[in-house]
């Protein structure tokens, strides 16, 4: 339970949780995940920035008495949601002499989640600087990234900027810096597709903010540590502002295999018109692995059967996450087929009015597809690779 070191007088003092499964009772966690705090000593005082999860306290306490930390003046909290402050009450309680210290909106969310004092919280401006001695900590407000109060924090002395849940990944890993360099951007891609794609146009200003800054070390609350940013920075312009790629996603549910034909059909009329195409079978893949795939299509297609007159429900949730994640797609339609009716279509299209997608005709057949509705697929495929010819 020793302390790391990742910069002179800073030390990472978190949890790795190699189990975890699921996060927020939502977020699949393939690879689990860590919740990261540092330790930050300056001449005069020693601050501890975030906490871990709850479950984990007992880690924290551990590396921070084996780091010979006996007293904690400042305890910094970016971000309040519990994974990050949930055991702060505990480093409080083992560190009474400790101020909290938060963002104005961090402190109301503290004291509203947690068993908090309110005299025990101090609020920070943005832009403010504490004097630790011989180091100073500079707090960056960067709301949305991933609640409304969050703030970074910048520690220039050292050149190091902790990002808390901005810049993380769900990857519970024994390296310190991310050395596996492509196992670390999977995991830190779905990271932004679960939890940061919503917020894209904000974390586009915070990107420019974070390049000036030009950090030597970036320090998030989840997953490795970059001792080389621009793995991560230029990942993220990627994700936040490059235009979707050309590539057709294809989320589908298939109950007796005619809406299966069908996309095998639409896959192939997609490649063959030198697009990229993913299928992804709702019935048995995990909801992270369909957000990471929204991250770069240019457009969704969803295909659906005909479930008592409406959408099959994975399929409906498929666009109810859509919906809520604002991938940046530009283009949308609906494949599938029915027994006898229904409005698959109608209610899928109604369930994503935040997606800035131009709604392309639909393509639904009655039991198995015929030759008409081939040509129809074929059809589909043919105004999309003309749409994204001018991507
Ligand atoms: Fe890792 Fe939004 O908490």
């Amino acid at each position: 339970m020793d302390a790391r070191r990742i910069a002179d007088n800073v030390d990472w003092v978190g949890a790795i949780d190699w189990d975890r499964q699921l996060f927020d009772a939502l977020v699949p966690l393939p690879d689990g995940t860590s919740y990261n705090a540092y330790l930050v000593r300056g001449k005069e005082k020693v601050a501890l920035i975030d906490a871990v999860d709850p479950a984990h306290e007992q880690t924290l306490m551990a590396r921070l008495a084996s780091a010979g930390v006996t007293e904690i003046d400042l305890v910094v909290s970016q971000h309040s949601e519990q994974d990050h402050s949930g055991s702060i009450p505990a480093v409080l309680a083992e560190y009474p002499e400790a101020r909290l210290l938060a963002s104005d909106k961090g402190k109301r969310m503290l004291l509203e989640h947690l068993p908090i004092a309110e005299q025990q919280v101090q609020t920070v401006k943005d832009g403010q600087i504490v004097d630790l001695g011989g180091l100073t900590l500079q707090f960056l407000y960067t709301p949305w990234v991933h609640w409304p109060e969050t703030m970074l924090t910048w520690l220039p002395e050292r050149r190091t900027l902790f990002t808390c849940d901005l810049f993380g990944s769900h990857l519970a890993t024994g390296d310190t810096f991310a050395r596996e360099e492509a196992e670390v951007l999977v995991a830190a891609k779905r990271y932004f597709a679960e939890i940061m794609m919503p917020f894209r146009s904000q974390i586009e200003r915070y990107l420019d903010r974070v390049n000036e800054l030009d950090p030597a070390i970036i320090a998030p609350s989840h997953g490795p540590v970059f001792d080389r940013p621009s793995l991560i920075l230029d990942a993220y312009q990627d994700w936040v502002s490059s235009p979707p790629q050309n590539m057709v996603l294809i989320p589908y549910v298939s109950m007796h295999g005619s809406t299966r034909i069908m996309v095998e059909h639409f896959l192939e009329a997609c490649w063959s018109r030198g697009m990229r195409a993913q299928q992804i079978n709702l019935a048995q893949v995990d909801t992270g692995k369909l957000a990471m795939l929204m991250v770069d299509a240019a457009t969704i297609v969803l295909a659906t059967p005909t479930v008592l007159g409406g959408p099959h429900p994975q399929v409906a949730y498929a666009a109810f996450l859509a919906n809520l994640l604002k991938p940046k797609a530009r283009h949308f339609s609906v494949i599938g087929s029915f027994g006898w009716g229904g409005k698959a279509v109608e209610q899928l299209s109604a369930m994503i009015p935040n997606l800035k997608v131009e709604l392309l005709p639909q393509v639904l057949c009655k039991g198995l597809p015929n030759a008409a509705d081939f040509a129809a697929l074929d059809a589909l495929a043919e105004s999309i690779a003309a749409k994204h010819a001018a991507l």
